[in-house]
């Protein structure tokens, strides 16, 4: 089985550390790659990490996910930011590739504006993480090695 996790990020998270810090926090996404690639190494993963401010591309990614070179990725992390509460084209393409999606967001969506309480991505994730900041995604990668192990037990 394929040992690579695609984790994805949605718009403006390229801008953690100086927006609203308050809410996301002061870690930088490049800080947060960091952490998660550290994470995933100790599962024996590889965290294949990006971000893109358009949908499309989002799209594009995880429908190529299981084509991944070299052997396609095991599940994919997501943390779809404001396309979370309005793509449908992000769940589609969630729910039709066959891999395991764990969703995740800094801030504790339930505890904020009403509009952010819907998520599409839910729809097709196992889990979601929320709520814990950049800590977020550590968690996010046990739960996707659990996953992984429990799948080839
Ligand atoms: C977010 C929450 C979303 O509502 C928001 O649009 C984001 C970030 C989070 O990580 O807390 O951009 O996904």
């Amino acid at each position: 089985m394929s040992r690579v996790i695609l984790v994805l990020n949605g718009p403006n998270l390229n801008t953690l550390g100086q927006r609203e810090p308050d809410i996301y926090g002061r870690t930088s996404l490049e800080d947060i790659k960091g952490l998660t690639t550290a994470r995933a190494k100790t599962h024996g993963l590889e965290a294949d990490f990006r971000q893109s401010n358009e949908e499309g591309e989002l799209v594009s990614w995880i429908q190529g996910a299981r084509t991944l070179s070299p052997g396609g990725a095991a599940g994919i992390v997501i943390n779809a930011a404001a396309y979370t509460h309005t793509s449908v084209a992000i769940l589609d393409a969630l729910l039709s590739c066959g891999l395991p999606v764990i969703e995740v967001h800094l801030s504790n969506i339930y505890k904020r504006e009403e509009f952010r309480h819907h998520s599409f991505v839910s729809k097709a994730a196992t889990g979601v993480i929320c709520g814990f900041g950049a800590q977020g995604y550590e968690l996010a990668v046990d739960a996707m090695a659990n996953l992984l192990k429990a799948k080839t037990a």
